[in-house]
């Protein structure tokens, strides 16, 4: 199944696929054995800082040969991008999907940028997520302040921009919720009748379970989960027998960060789409 088609069986089933942040070829093989062991599709996304660190070939590279030892169902995402060359690198590369983030321009370019990624990007048969409002908070060095969608121009973006799926700023965060979210759930909730696409819940870590139910009945196919997993993998480094490991026995190091990842990941995976009950 292509990556689009299994966002819209999502919204129509009332499940969402989990989305991770992985730092690493360790956490994408944690990522990938949890799907495996769930049965259950997951998105893996790359930063574009990592992609301009090691090549958009060599990462495609780690998620297909953690999808192979694992045979899981994964597609492969580039989260926040505005650099239309590292887009259509990772598109030749066989990303399933990219985002393109025009959410800090003015509408008209947001517009006429994402319409450029989507003829890009679905030539070669690769799906577009793009962004209205704005995620506040930091995501892998770009920070940026909350800003809420207004939904004539979600509309617009979506009607014009060419988009697969669309994440809407409505007062969600990347990174810890300092205080309690100001989340404005009319316009969340609005999007989907606005736009007819599924939605991208962005700034996972810290939501509630309720928030969560929430947000994936108001049509979110795609929940991304970043902090929580970096967490995870600090804290498998960070620990008192890891510490002395790191010189002596470094794969006793990788070990417990695929550990950790993997816990987490399997977590969030059945928390969104779980095997028994509704959400
Ligand atoms: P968190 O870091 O809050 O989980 O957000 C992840 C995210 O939305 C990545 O785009």
């Amino acid at each position: 199944m292509q990556i689009s088609d299994h966002m819209k069986d999502a919204v129509e089933k009332g499940y969402a696929l989990a989305a991770f942040n992985a730092p690493s070829f360790d956490a994408m093989s944690a990522i990938a054995k949890a799907a495996k062991v769930q049965d259950k599709p997951v998105i893996i996304q790359t930063s574009a800082r990592l992609v301009k660190q090691h090549t958009a070939d060599a990462v495609g590279q780690w998620f297909r040969t953690a999808k192979k030892i694992w045979g899981a169902q994964c597609y492969l995402h580039l989260d926040h991008c505005v650099d239309l060359a590292l887009i259509s690198d990772c598109i030749d590369a066989g990303w399933d999907m990219v985002m393109f983030d025009g959410s800090h321009f003015e509408i008209g370019k947001n517009i006429d940028l994402s319409q450029q990624v989507s003829a890009m990007a679905h030539r070669k048969g690769v799906a577009v997520e793009g962004e209205i409002g704005c995620i506040g908070g930091e995501e892998d060095g770009l920070s940026a302040d909350a800003n809420y969608a207004n939904p004539d121009e979600t509309a617009r973006l979506v009607a014009e921009g060419g988009l697969d799926c669309i994440a809407v700023g409505f007062g969600n965060v990347h990174g810890d919720y300092e205080t309690k979210a100001n989340l404005r759930w009319d316009i969340y909730e609005a999007a989907y009748d606005v736009t007819g696409l599924p939605l991208v819940l962005h700034g996972g870590s810290g939501l509630t379970d309720a928030e969560f139910a929430r947000a994936i009945r108001a049509k979110s196919a795609k929940v991304n989960i970043s902090t929580d997993l970096k967490k995870a993998y600090v804290q498998a480094l960070e620990s008192a027998e890891m510490k002395g490991k790191i010189l002596s026995a470094p794969s006793a190091v990788h070990d417990a960060i695929f550990e950790s990842c993997f816990d987490v990941a399997g977590t969030y995976i059945n928390k969104f789409n779980p095997t028994e009950g509704t959400l």
